[in-house]
């Protein structure tokens, strides 16, 4: 007998699961209670309380047995241990980038770069900057510009690549402040602050280019380059046959430098570093580095955490592994559309962001909408997500607020974490706290810091 090519369309999560991790379950009573005394704010949660973490997929993925074997057999010394050169040849391997400075997560490195380079008076224009990346401008005295295409703000309309860059806006903003106030120009791969949407390879080539002919630096936020390399490959004319790893060197091949947290597509759980090219500048940020983070062979990191990134890295552009990764969160997504929810459309790589301005269209944008839903998943099944929105990015400089341009939940999925039967749940949960919309109320913030407020803010619903 013949036997015929076996096709599915079940894509099985690649691995198989060898050590387990409990989860606890709660009452709804009980995360009433739990959300209270955390004021509010599911920052403040402890992660025992909590049954699905989908706070982060920062740091929160499932190592493999080959970065585990790393780990073991790393080396700790202070100065030229063999676990940074092995780090160090991943990073110059995949990047191209002479100079490899390792920092203890990516807003490390943001700090290093922005504290080198900015001063009062600059503009840093991006995409869109994450949250610590334009703290870190801020803190600097200049000023973050998002120059996210129009498609990228509007969450329903479908574009291949939402994270792209507006270049016209670009070269507007060079002409109106002047080469000499830009120290560097920058793009987020992917936009995780716009939606987790992908940048285009034509875009990583058309703002190199201006940011080329104007002499200014031209720096990736590459957090998540390996699932953009996927999106190029999937959805970009001439990249069907790239193997992604070839896709990620041609996107740093136009580059100068960049700042990474190891933490997502590094598939560690601690780690981040600074590449450039740039002589003299790494020379200053290696200064920096001693002062702040430690010798420049291991900055701050151990050496079994260099193990697992130089390891981790390759893993991450496994095509295999990408496959899964994106269809999986796009599963979920699909999920919520088809209940008629609004997300972020198409699905992002790390996340599926819901549009809880949209959801709850009854709650004032500065009662925030998207911090209500954020708890009513917790409160219906003990799902812990992050609000993207005005308490995240409401707070301006001069201590005013202003609405955020979304208000968006966001479901960041870890990596190699959760199984179908775990997604499958989560949609039941959001599907539930989509049924009873209406009921949802905003909230007002009753205490909170200067910066980054929305990791320690303490709230209280405006029914009580
Ligand atoms: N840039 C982007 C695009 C990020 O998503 C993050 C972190 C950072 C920089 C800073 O890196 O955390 O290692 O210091 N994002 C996490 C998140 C926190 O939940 O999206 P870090």
């Amino acid at each position: 007998m013949e036997l015929s090519e076996f096709n599915t369309d079940t894509i099985i999560e690649p691995f198989r699961i060898r050590s387990v991790e409990p989860i606890r379950f709660t009452t709804m009573d009980q995360r009433k209670t739990l959300l209270e005394q955390a004021g509010y704010n599911p920052f403040l949660l402890k992660a025992k309380d909590v049954v699905i973490d989908l706070l982060t997929d920062s740091g929160t993925g499932a190592m493999s047995a080959q970065q585990w074997a790393g780990m073991i057999s790393s080396d700790e010394s202070y100065a030229g241990s063999e676990s940074f050169y092995r780090f160090e040849s991943a990073v110059q391997d995949i990047t191209g980038f002479k100079h490899v400075i390792p920092t203890h997560q990516g807003r490390a490195a943001e700090n290093i770069l922005f504290t080198t380079i900015a001063q009062k008076g600059d503009i840093i224009p991006s995409n869109t900057h994450f949250d610590t990346t334009r703290a870190h401008i801020e803190h600097n005295g200049a000023e973050a510009l998002d120059l996210v295409i129009d498609e990228g703000r509007q969450p329903l309309t479908i574009h291949p690549f939402k994270g792209n860059m507006n270049v016209e806006k670009l070269k507007e903003s060079i002409k109106k402040v002047g080469r000499e106030n830009i120290p560097v120009i920058m793009l987020t791969l992917t936009n995780n602050s716009g939606g987790g949407q992908p940048v285009s390879m034509e875009n990583v080539k058309a703002v190199s280019k201006i940011a080329r002919s104007h002499e200014i630096p031209f720096f990736i936020d590459a957090c998540r380059f390996a699932e953009n390399s996927w999106f190029i490959k999937t959805r970009e004319e001439g990249y069907e046959d790239k193997k992604p790893i070839e896709i990620a060197r041609e996107i740093f091949s136009y580059a100068d430098g960049c700042t990474m947290s190891a933490k997502k597509d590094g598939m560690a759980n601690i780690g981040g570093f600074l590449a450039l090219n740039n002589d003299k500048l790494a020379q200053d940020c290696r200064s920096l580095t001693i002062l702040t983070e430690g010798f420049p062979t291991y900055g701050g990191m151990d050496g079994y955490d260099m193990e697992a990134v130089a390891t981790g890295l390759y893993e991450a552009l496994d095509e295999g592994y990408l496959k899964y990764r994106i269809r999986s969160t796009a599963y979920l997504g699909d999920k919520l559309i088809d209940a008629g929810i609004s997300i972020v459309q198409p699905t992002g790589g790390h996340a599926v962001y819901i549009d809880a301005k949209e959801m709850l269209p009854q709650i004032d944008p500065l009662e925030y909408p998207a911090w209500s839903l954020t708890n009513a998943l917790y409160l219906i099944g003990g799902v812990r997500s992050v609000e993207i929105g005005s308490v995240m990015f409401g707070l301006q400089p001069d201590g005013s607020e202003k609405p955020a341009s979304m208000e968006l939940v966001r479901l960041a999925i870890p990596r190699r974490v959760y199984t179908q039967s775990h997604i499958d749940y989560l949609a039941e949960v959001v599907i539930h706290a989509y049924n009873q919309r209406k009921e949802l109320k905003g909230y007002k913030i009753i205490s909170s810091p200067s910066v980054l407020r929305h990791f320690s803010a303490k709230l209280q619903p405006l029914d009580q």
